[in-house]
């Protein structure tokens, strides 16, 4: 058949008829910028044009689309979507950008049918497409910014990209030098930064471009970022994370600016000095005298060099004794706006390459059906039908299921279809999600099992004595990830016995350590290459039991023939677990004759996700107690004289892995929505209430009475409208939001406007802080309305795709205004500061309103949420 793609013809071989168009325009045409999110029509990341109309790919066969014209994210042109793609770019829409390519053609064909949309018809036109990073409401301004510059008939022109970097390996003396694995100057005068974290959408390659950019005095646009890995030398791992020891490379815990701090403000300022002395030795005056800006090395008696120049002089140099970073009163750049962001030109024009697009010569693909239930493994298999399928060229048994190996995705996935397997279920977890919260319910209750997490003063006793005394059990399910690109690996074995990785991994160490295990060579033997991630949210910081370890175990089987990918269907990713844990907290508190609080007693039941951390677990789960489960209950912003927390440590046959917020996610909930209720109990103002106990936490005092003053706190609302306010510290960052709703006269729930208040230190890039803010209460509102990872009766997995699995979309979105605070501390993590306070400050807006105190999560089990 002949299929006319960006206005060529392509013959296709006819046996892809009736396969989606999807997978026969990225694995048949290797068009790669159309991307998979759901495969059933729910997410739109599929987004083609079909004769100009926005088309969902994986709903459409190829035969279908004979005798049209099909435009890709890679063919799309013309003013329209110039405009379209300008305005995404100037408005920092991108994240980790993998849905972004649906949503621009999406929005051109919008702005084609109608010049000027109104609020209302940019939510309805693009409600289809889903993006995990909740960029709806910068999606929103640019369809507005672009419809503005096609009315006014300017010219955008066309957004280019430059091609990615690889990361060559480094020599042991360049892991020995002090710069070289951060930052290199290299002679046609850019300035390559080394990133020791995963771009997954939260900006860190932006950020510390800026970072080196403002040590360095280079311009800002001469530096580019790359992913690195392989830092593994005699001292350790040069991209150790100083929030996991350092020995761990990893990305989690929003710690990526947070380690880039100290570590590349000196080794940018090293390389500054480095030049400064090169020029001195080659201009033979005192290095002192030497001046540095926008990347222009000059002396005052007219002497002028680039970068470029001095590279390689300075790179023979010693870092000068004493070198120091800038005071922060010398900042040209840092907390300055109007930076963008530095890898969203190649994600909005479909050429940034995600592990997803990783394709290697010879490469089979492979997709693994996981087991029905947790813990089942497959009895009896026939691959008969699988092995019959066009294309499909082998069905090999792994640890967590069958992978069923194609040439491309889609025989492997027909291949996957015609398996016929009977799983063994007597080890598997069979009991429902209902029976697995009476059991946590229970041991919550009852304090069977627990171990003391922290004891100040005597909460017992203080309850004992308390005038007004609140008893609740908070209830939280099971969640998935879900990011947009469902986690994927590649990988094959060179001809010197090294296996080479290719995943979008936060944590490169345990990606080394998950290949290792499955191929049973030593580590120093794997290397890993991290690209784009179509985010992830925690779920990519596991070892073992992924798609890592997957791929190996297929390119093993296969004897390393063949590199292979593992490719993970929606469903499957999902069915493969890795939750964040079910939680049930009961708390008891007291306050006095004044309405003041008096006690603390808050026990939680749920299952450790430390020991899913490997190297980590030593310091992250001792005597019992679990610092993910704990965070946020243990470590609270408020003074609490008699304060008591208790864990149970479950044990269940689901799959736990952090979550974006971890533990707080769930802790908060428990301790913001147990405050408000007893300061509803004495009569008190939620926020007077909480004024008190934030005496000694004056950073998240201002932080509230900042969203409160904003926000309008005390004053009165319409009838059907309320607001509820929420605190957080967390992660050395302090903020507080207001949330107000409306009830509309179907008695569903409408969130209406978010105030947001954050001190998160210096903030490097303020408009990247307020995105991450954004999408972190668009992931968090989705998850408290909606999400909830089901087990069904006997234990199977019902969630598997977003047809049951809902999540926040456009026309939720509420209007969200946030606060930054100047402040001169370092700067801490910004990726998941807003997810802990949107639950409880929504839920207590509900019961305002309502009188209905929810919980039990998700909202919408109660009341309906619009
Ligand atoms: S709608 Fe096509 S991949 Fe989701
Ligand atoms: S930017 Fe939309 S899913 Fe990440």
């Amino acid at each position: 058949m002949k299929l006319n793609v960006n206005g060529t013809d392509a013959e296709v071989d006819d046996r892809f008829a009736d396969s989606p168009l999807l997978w026969v325009l990225r694995d048949v045409l290797e068009l790669r910028g159309t991307k998979y999110g759901c495969g059933i029509g729910q997410c739109a990341a599929c987004t083609v044009l079909i004769d100009g109309r926005n088309t969902k790919s994986c709903q459409t066969s190829a035969g279908r689309a004979v005798g049209k014209a099909v435009t890709t994210v890679e063919g799309a042109s013309g003013p329209v979507v110039d405009a379209v793609r300008d305005a995404w770019y100037r408005g920092n829409v991108v994240q980790c950008g993998y849905c972004q390519p649906g949503q621009t053609l999406a929005a051109a064909a919008l702005l084609e049918a109608d010049r000027s949309p109104d609020d209302a018809a940019v939510t309805r036109w693009m409600n289809g497409n889903l993006c995990r990073c909740g960029t709806y409401p910068r999606i929103k301004h640019a369809i507005g910014q672009a419809a503005e510059t096609l009315a006014a008939g300017r010219a955008p022109g066309a957004l280019t990209d430059v091609a990615e970097l690889e990361m060559a390996p480094l020599t042991p003396e360049e892991l020995a030098d002090p710069v070289h694995p951060y930052v290199r100057v290299h002679q046609d005068g850019s300035v390559i930064a080394y990133s020791n974290t995963l771009e997954m959408g939260q900006g860190s390659h932006t950020a510390l471009a800026m970072i080196v950019a403002e040590e360095l005095d280079a311009d800002f646009a001469s530096v580019r970022v790359i992913s690195a890995a392989n830092g593994v030398g005699p001292e350790g791992d040069v991209y150790g994370t100083p929030a996991g020891g350092g020995f761990i490379q990893l990305s989690g815990k929003s710690s990526g600016t947070v380690g880039f701090w100290e570590r590349y403000r000196l080794a940018a300022a090293q390389a500054r000095a480095r030049l400064a002395a090169a020029a001195a030795e080659a201009w033979g005056v005192p290095a002192a005298e030497v001046e540095i800006e926008l990347g222009v090395v000059h002396h005052p008696s007219g002497k002028r060099a680039g970068f470029g120049e001095l590279a390689a002089r300075a790179s023979q140099l010693p870092v000068p004794d004493g070198v120091q970073p800038k005071d922060p009163g010398q900042y040209t750049l840092l907390g300055r706006e109007g930076r963008l962001r530095v890898e969203s030109p190649g994600k909005i024009l479909g050429t940034a390459r995600y592990t997803i697009d990783v394709t290697l010569p010879g490469m089979l693909t492979a997709v693994v059906l996981h087991p029905p239930k947790f813990g089942a493994t497959p009895a009896a298999v026939d691959d008969s039908a699988a092995l019959a399928e066009p294309g499909v060229k082998a069905v090999i048994p792994i640890g967590e299921g069958i992978a069923v190996v194609g040439v491309t995705f889609d025989d492997a996935q027909r291949g996957l279809r015609a398996l016929r397997v009977d799983w063994d279920e007597r080890n598997a977890e069979r009991r429902s999600s209902a029976e697995l919260l009476a059991e946590h319910r229970r041991l919550a209750e009852s304090g069977e099992q627990a171990v003391v997490a922290r004891q100040d003063g005597d909460a017992a006793a203080a309850l004992a004595g308390a005038a007004h005394v609140m008893d609740a059990v908070y209830e939280l399910p099971y969640l998935p990830h879900a990011p947009m690109e469902p986690y994927n690996a590649a990988c094959r074995m060179g001809d010197d016995g090294v296996i080479e990785v290719w995943a979008g991994t936060e944590g490169p160490t345990y990606a080394r350590m998950s290949a290792s295990a499955a191929a049973g060579i030593s580590e120093d033997r794997v290397r890993i290459h991290v690209p784009f991630s179509g985010g992830s949210f925690g779920l990519h910081s596991t070892s073992g039991h992924d798609p890592v370890s997957e791929a190996v175990q297929v390119a093993q089987a296969l004897e390393w023939k063949y590199p292979v990918k593992v490719q993970s269907l929606r469903e499957e990713e999902l069915k493969a677990g890795r939750y964040r844990a079910m939680a049930v907290h009961r708390v008891r508190a007291g306050a006095d004759d004044q309405g003041r609080l008096t006690a603390f007693y808050q026990q939680i039941a749920a299952e450790p996700t430390s020991p899913n951390m490997p190297l980590a677990v030593d310091f992250l789960f001792k005597d019992g107690v679990d610092y993910m489960t704990t965070s946020g209950a243990v470590d609270g912003p408020y003074a609490m004289a008699n304060f008591k927390l208790e864990t149970t440590p479950m044990q269940t046959g689901v799959p736990i892995m952090v979550w974006r917020s971890v533990g707080n996610s769930h802790s908060e909930f428990a301790r913001e929505s147990a405050i408000d209720e007893l300061a509803t109990a004495v009569g008190r103002d939620a926020v007077d209430f909480r004024r008190d106990l934030l005496a000694g936490s004056p950073r998240t005092l201002r932080a509230l009475e900042l969203a409160a003053d904003r926000a309008g706190w005390g004053t009165p609302l319409p009838e059907g409208r309320a607001r509820g306010v929420a605190c957080s510290s967390f992660l050395d960052s302090h903020s507080a939001q207001v949330t107000e709703i409306s009830l509309d006269n179907r008695n569903r729930v409408h969130i209406e406007k978010i105030t947001f208040a954050l001190d998160c230190g210096i903030i490097v890039n303020p408009d990247l802080v307020r995105a991450q803010v954004e999408g972190g209460l668009i992931w968090a509102l989705g998850a408290a309305a909606w999400g909830e990872a089901v087990l069904g009766d006997g234990g199977e997995i019902i969630t598997q795709n977003f047809d049951r699995y809902q999540v926040m979309r456009m026309r939720s979105v509420p209007q969200i205004d946030v606060l930054l605070i100047e402040s001169g501390e370092p700067p801490t993590g910004v990726g998941e500061v807003s997810v802990p306070t949107a639950a409880p400050a929504l839920t207590s807006a509900i019961a305002a309103v309502t009188g209905i105190r929810i919980r039990q999560l998700p909202i919408t089990k109660t009341i309906k949420v619009y």
